[in-house]
């Protein structure tokens, strides 16, 4: 069993909408982080999942005329889709509505009652259907239609009814030592400073009940009331590594090690979810880290612009692997960025298909032609070949602490310093032109680019699992060779390869234009 262990989360999906590219967008980083963690001789545990209780689900169910359960089974079954179709490697998937999450929720319910962290009161104020989320007056705007709406612009109903609270009032000064304590819990440090703002300026208790509908589990004891969808939801977390028993996979996985969320819901996770858990004398998870948001042709996605994206209409257009590279590439990780078909098909042509792929196919193609289709056997390497080569070899150094800090776009530009300067390369040594006059040069200039090429398909698995793969074949790597150990394992000399065949074909804009 690997000693080193890596459980990385992915927020819980409501199941009321249908799976778009935003969704797609938090688990990509997840699934990225698993294999490359998974490469790096981690043991990992990656989880998502769909959050199938309160009150929006149940109203979308009652639009649709069936039952919350009846509706739930259908539905969550889109994001199980959206997982396949974009290639995660998840290694369970989660529903709120499953047995074991009533049993995990009503026991941290139980052990925050007996710790006296819950008493029962009652609410009233605003509440947003939309976000599941309680605001106070102060946080509220009027929009032009003169009714209040919440700050992500969601509208709010008057909710007065009997309630448990959860003391989160109580947990200020604890929250604020846990945060200066460990400076990596919270990223980027933009949504760090908020967050610590926020709890600054004073928590209220958090009403964690609700008694005005029925979908969601009930309140050991206490029945009439079902637990707020958000206690419920965060819990999934803990439920997948076998709470409430704490040994097994709860010993060897918890604290999670990241839980990867957007930024409109980094609250519920770096302030509600500690508090649960201390408060339970349970442990908080190491880090939490919000991504910006997707725009799409430079407006909001949203339902009634009609220009909501599906992650598989995209793949369809585009390709898997160019769709993965392209989200994590466009953008840094944490800030706001824009879709766009022209941003996409440009990355497509230039990153992929001109430099990447050019670089793999006439690399490929030359030792194909001239080198007898077998990995020709270097000769003493020179300052420019060492030059190629130890940076390549040092990809995953590199890489390591970017990827630790969810940079992703820069780990990518990483790589692609390294791309274009072995298109560089190639253009300075013209192994071509070596093929009458030194021949063993021309050799080792192409032993020296298959070998570069080889670090570079290593490290991009994480991000292209199926291209990487084809590269790595057409290299003859070893399958037990691919992983992170093997970086100093130098391609072999006389190795027969196959014929060599594109990996990213140029997207062509007539079909863009049908
Ligand atoms: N059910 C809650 C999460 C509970 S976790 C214990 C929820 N679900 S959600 O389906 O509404 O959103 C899930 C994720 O999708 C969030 O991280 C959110 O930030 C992300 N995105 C939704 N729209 C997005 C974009 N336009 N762009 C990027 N990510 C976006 O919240």
């Amino acid at each position: 069993m690997l000693s080193k262990t890596f459980y990385i989360t992915t927020p819980i999906y409501y199941v009321n909408d249908a799976p778009h590219i935003g969704h797609a967008y938090t688990s990509l980083a997840c699934d990225v982080m698993a294999r490359f963690k998974r490469l790096d001789g981690f043991d990992v545990k990656f989880l998502t999942g769909t959050d199938e209780h309160g009150q929006k689900v149940e109203k979308s169910a009652e639009a649709q005329g069936v039952a919350p359960k009846d509706f739930t089974d259908k539905v969550s079954q889109n994001f199980r889709d959206m997982a396949a179709q974009m290639g995660y490697s998840n290694d369970d998937f989660i529903r709120t509505t499953e047995e074991r999450h009533t049993r995990s929720c009503q026991a941290l319910w139980t052990e925050l009652e007996k710790q006296g962290e819950i008493f029962l009161g009652a609410y009233e104020g605003w509440y947003a259907v939309r976000d599941e989320a309680f605001y106070t007056e102060s946080e509220l705007t009027v929009g032009p239609d003169g009714k209040k709406r919440a700050p992500s612009g969601a509208e709010v109903e008057w909710v007065k009814e009997p309630s448990y609270f959860f003391r989160l009032s109580a947990w200020q000064d604890r929250l604020l030592a846990h945060y200066e304590a460990n400076p990596d819990f919270i990223g980027p440090n933009s949504r760090r400073n908020e967050v610590i703002s926020f709890v600054k300026g004073g928590l209220l208790d958090l009403s964690v009940s609700r008694t005005t509908f029925g979908w969601g589990i009930p309140v050991p004891g206490n029945p009439q009331h079902v637990m707020y969808v958000w206690l419920d939801a965060l819990t999934n977390y803990i439920t997948a590594v076998g709470f409430p028993d704490q040994s097994g996979d709860y010993a060897r996985y918890w604290p999670a090690d990241l839980h990867m969320v957007g930024k409109d819901i980094i609250r519920f996770h770096a302030v509600y979810w500690p508090a649960f858990l201390m408060a339970a004398g349970l442990e908080p998870p190491k880090r939490v880290y919000a991504h910006g948001w997707w725009t799409i042709e430079g407006q909001k996605m949203s339902k009634s612009l009609g220009n909501v994206i599906s992650p598989s209409a995209l793949v369809e257009r585009y390709g898997l692997d160019p769709v993965r590279f392209f989200l994590l590439r466009e953008m840094p990780f944490g800030s706001d960025g824009d879709f766009s078909h022209r941003s996409m098909v440009g990355r497509l042509n230039t990153e992929l298909a001109n430099d990447l792929g050019n670089l793999a196919q006439r690399s490929l193609s030359m030792i194909n032609k001239n080198c007898g289709a077998a990995l020709p056997v270097p000769g003493p390497f020179t300052d420019e070949d060492r030059a190629m080569l130890d940076p390549a070899r040092g990809l995953l150094e590199r890489l390591r602490p970017a990827i630790d800090n969810q940079a992703f776009n820069e780990a990518l530009e990483a790589v692609w310093v390294q791309v274009r300067a072995a298109n560089v390369y190639v253009d300075r040594q013209a192994p071509w032109a070596l093929k009458k006059t030194d021949p063993e040069r021309m050799g080792t200039v192409l032993y020296v680019l298959a070998e570069t090429v080889r670090c570079i398909g290593l490290i991009l698995q994480p991000f292209m699992p199926a291209s990487m793969n084809r590269l790595l074949d057409q290299l003859a790597v070893p399958a037990d060779q691919r992983d992170f150990s093997s970086f100093a394992k130098a391609l072999a000399g006389g190795t027969p390869l196959t014929a060599p065949q594109g990996l990213f074909p140029r997207y062509q804009e007539e079909e863009a234009a049908s």
